[in-house]
């Protein structure tokens, strides 16, 4: 899946980008939600999979200490080249996360990275991120359903979530808006996972 992002980011193909777009009031609704249960300033977050930055950019705006990581040279660079005050970006793999480089956090968010993985990888993903998470720390998760089709990350069942996240709670499972994305993807039935660390 790596050669595939490589690739999309290269030629310039993110449609993940306009679904962003197009889904931001939702998004919102779902930052205010995190940050309603949180004093000011909310904390630290982690992106995983941040690409080239757009919600790690929001994140800060609103406030949060964040940090975007992504495997994709290329797309870190863009990132750092767009960010604001508030905003770090590390070239590293979401499946090797470590806290000597990264610290730890109080609110993490996976906009369609963890959905791309294997099953090892979701562990080592999963493992990762519960070693850097502060107590009560909450994790947004949005995910297609498994798919076949061809192209596509291959999706996740919400067991597929729980099993990586042995040691977090699963709070909400509620539809993501599909309005921006093109029309084959609306057919994964992507959801937002919302989870607390501390079963
Ligand atoms: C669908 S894109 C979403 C990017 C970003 N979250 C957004 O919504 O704009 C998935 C991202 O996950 C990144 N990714 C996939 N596997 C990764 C891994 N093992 N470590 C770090 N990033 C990874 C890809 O490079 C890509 O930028």
């Amino acid at each position: 899946m790596s050669t595939g992002y490589a690739l999309a980011y290269r030629l310039g193909i993110t449609p993940w980008e306009r679904a962003g777009e197009v889904a931001k009031a939702g998004f919102d609704a779902l930052l205010a939600r995190e940050e309603a249960e949180r004093s000011r300033p909310p904390g630290r977050a982690l992106d995983l999979g941040c690409g080239r930055g757009q919600h790690t950019h929001e994140l800060a705006a609103r406030g949060w200490e964040a940090v975007g990581v992504d495997n994709i040279p290329r797309a870190v660079e863009a990132a750092r080249s767009a960010a604001g005050p508030g905003a770090t970006f590390v070239v590293g793999d979401v499946t090797d996360l470590s806290e000597s480089t990264l610290g730890t956090f109080d609110f993490f968010l996976d906009v369609g990275c963890f959905h791309g993985l294997g099953a090892d990888e979701r562990r080592a993903q999963g493992g990762g991120v519960t070693a850097l998470a502060r107590p009560g720390a909450t994790l947004l998760m949005l995910a297609f359903q498994p798919t076949p089709l061809p192209l596509v990350p291959d999706g996740v069942t919400r067991a597929d979530i729980e099993a990586a996240f042995g040691g977090w709670q699963l709070l909400s499972v509620e539809p993501a808006d599909t309005s921006g994305m093109p029309g084959p993807l609306k057919r994964t039935t992507p959801q937002w996972y919302r989870l607390r660390n501390g079963a």
